[in-house]
């Protein structure tokens, strides 16, 4: 979602400004924006399209040390030049990531009292606000305007300022969307995420909800409430931010190819594992939260540590989490899962259930992101920073702590033995390579022009098809539902038609005569059927069930659902890529979800 970056040093601004925000363009965004001081003036250049396009119209040799910059990801108002950011309204030039929820009452008052507006956006009137509290301050002290602000704005903004007679500084202040200063030496940094500035200092200050920040060359002072604060100066490695796509053509396929080095790696950090203190058995109750692939990572959570515990899990898409009624007490432990961190609504729930009681964890892949700080205790993902908006490695991580938690539970309950199962987990990589090596070519050919498709799956295997249903959707813009089995005779079997393609994955032992049944239902429809198929089920296949067979390797049962997802990837990725899609950039998608 929308990215902020700012630079104030000695330095030429305007070329780090713009490769701050190449830095954030996995985040998604439609348009993209910076301003800067040029002869003591706010200059402001902005476009829709990519950071190419703006690059066209700014001048880099513009000799500035001061500017802020913005993609934006259209919330209110449509993809346009004017409604892009920076926006300016009198003495201040604004950029915003988030959603002021009042912005229509604001505008209303602002209109009264002589504002115009030129813009169908919120971050106009949060702009216009700031103004006509600067124009009738007579401190013009900004930590005092800004905490007026607070009081007023609803919703969740990250904001960077520039004010028309202050020539040397950066305003920033935040509630529930993310802000990080980069320190640097007679230079500081403003962003959305430490990527955007990563190669230029490693050391930052996270801002947290309510915090006001003042951004020099040579000085950064963060307010909370009128008191001046010392928030720790963290320090990041560069690795944790990855190396670009090397040879591969996108950052999907290498992040999907990662996935056998990243199963090796999390073997050495967790199957002798620092899990060991954290003692799950103590709760009553657990819920699971998330949004999309990572909600599905919860599911697959779900089913692994049923298997050995002894009473249900709930999982539950974060963005109705937030609202409904839950029940919850000191016993529960609520689960978060999420790539990024940010993903707002997940960071809500958690909000919510901290304040019932609850001990929260957090299954995170991106360090000292929000909601790996907020949550009691958290185990991250190790997957490297994850650039493709569509999630694949990160997925497989999470699935990979949730087959560790499931390893607890069962070892606790004396049902499993880490030593019947350490080998299973050592041979992993090894077998997701074979399936990594598997040709996809003809499945591609068949179904890359189709307007629809169906994925169908039981059990444990239905959550993995709804992942591999979610990224066919997002990167090739195909229609895709993934079904039950034994669900399609309720309804949906009336969409089966002569050659609607149908993938289903069989690897679950306890329904594996039962999918097929349901398979040959399709194809006595006519159907064209693709078999995902692991290699030692011991049932009998008809060859006339299936068009084509995908035969994938069996394994411990607690990661069979790492190996299973991996075709699923791969089909998504070659499909997108001979349909000619952006893939690393669907449209409409943002990587980071950062309003509700
Ligand atoms: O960063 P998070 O894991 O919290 O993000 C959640 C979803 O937005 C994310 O998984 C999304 O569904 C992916 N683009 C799917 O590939």
């Amino acid at each position: 979602m929308c990215g902020i970056v700012g630079y104030v040093g000695k330095k030429n601004a305007i070329p780090y400004l713009i490769q701050g925000l190449r830095k954030l363009e996995y985040r998604g965004y439609d348009s993209a924006g910076i301003a800067y001081l040029d002869n003591n003036k706010i200059e402001i250049k902005k476009t829709v399209g990519r950071i190419s396009d703006l690059e066209k119209i700014v001048n880099i040799n513009i000799p500035t040390n001061i500017g802020i910059g913005h993609t934006r990801w259209a919330t209110h108002g449509k993809v346009n030049n004017t409604n892009s950011h920076p926006h300016q309204v009198g003495d201040i030039t604004i950029v915003h990531n988030g959603i002021l929820e009042n912005y229509q009452e604001l505008k209303n008052e602002l209109l009264k009292l002589g504002y115009k507006f030129k813009t169908e956006t919120d971050t106009e009137v949060l702009c216009a606000y700031i103004d006509y509290e600067y124009k009738n301050s007579s401190t013009k002290d900004m930590v005092e305007i800004f905490n007026n602000c607070f009081k007023v704005f609803k919703g969740s903004y990250a904001v960077t300022i520039m004010v028309a007679s202050i020539s040397d500084k950066i305003f920033v202040m935040k509630k529930d969307n993310p802000l990080v200063i980069g320190i640097g030496e007679s230079e500081n940094y403003i962003a959305s995420d430490v990527s955007a500035f990563i190669s230029n200092t490693c050391k930052f200050i996270y801002l947290e909800d309510m915090q006001i920040g003042i951004v020099s060359s040579s000085d950064v002072s963060i307010y909370q409430e009128n008191k001046l604060i010392n928030n720790d100066i963290k320090t990041i490695n560069i690795d944790d931010v990855g190396n670009g796509k090397e040879e591969y053509e996108h950052y999907m396929l290498k992040e999907i190819y990662e996935q056998s080095n990243l199963i090796e790696k999390l073997n050495s950090i967790y199957l002798n594992s620092n899990l060991d203190d954290f003692d799950i058995s103590k709760y009553t109750s657990i819920h699971i939260i998330g949004c999309g692939t990572a909600y599905h990572a919860g599911l697959i959570g779900k089913y692994l540590m049923e298997k050995y515990n002894d009473f249900e899990i709930n999982v539950y898409i974060a963005s109705e989490y937030r609202y409904q009624k839950i029940f919850v007490n000191d016993k529960t432990l609520v689960i978060a899962v999420s790539q990024s961190g940010e993903t707002a609504d997940t960071l809500a729930c958690l909000k919510r259930v901290k304040k019932c009681g609850c001990d929260t964890l957090g299954i995170v892949n991106v360090k000292n992101s929000t909601i790996a700080r907020i949550v009691d205790r958290v185990i991250y993902t190790m997957a490297g920073q994850e650039i493709a908006v569509a999630s694949t490695k990160a997925y497989t991580s999470q699935i990979y702590i949730f087959s560790l938690l499931a390893l607890k539970i069962g070892i606790s309950k004396g049902v499993i033995n880490k030593e019947d199962i350490t080998s299973y987990y050592n041979e992993l990589p090894q077998l997701i390579n074979n399936v990594l090596n598997i040709n996809y070519d003809r499945v591609v050919k068949k179904i890359f022009n189709n307007e629809y498709l169906f994925y169908l799956g039981r059990n444990i295997d239905y959550v993995s098809v709804m992942e591999g249903s979610l990224k066919i959707k997002e990167i090739s813009y195909i229609h895709s539902e993934a079904y039950q089995g034994g669900e399609l005779k309720h309804g949906t079997i009336s969409l089966i038609e002569k050659d609607s393609c149908v993938i289903s994955l069989v690897s679950n032992e306890e329904t594996s005569a039962k999918i097929i049944s349901n398979i040959k239902e399709v194809k006595a429809r006519g159907a064209y059927v693709i078999l995902i198929i692991k290699d030692s089920l011991n049932i009998n296949i008809d060859i006339n069930c299936y068009d084509q067979m995908i035969i994938i390797p069996s394994v411990h049962e607690l990661i069979q659902p790492i190996l299973n997802i991996i075709p699923l990837q791969l089909i998504a990725y070659y499909v997108a890529k001979k349909r000619g899609c952006d893939i690393d950039k669907p449209r409409n998608l943002a990587k980071s979800v950062t309003v509700e």
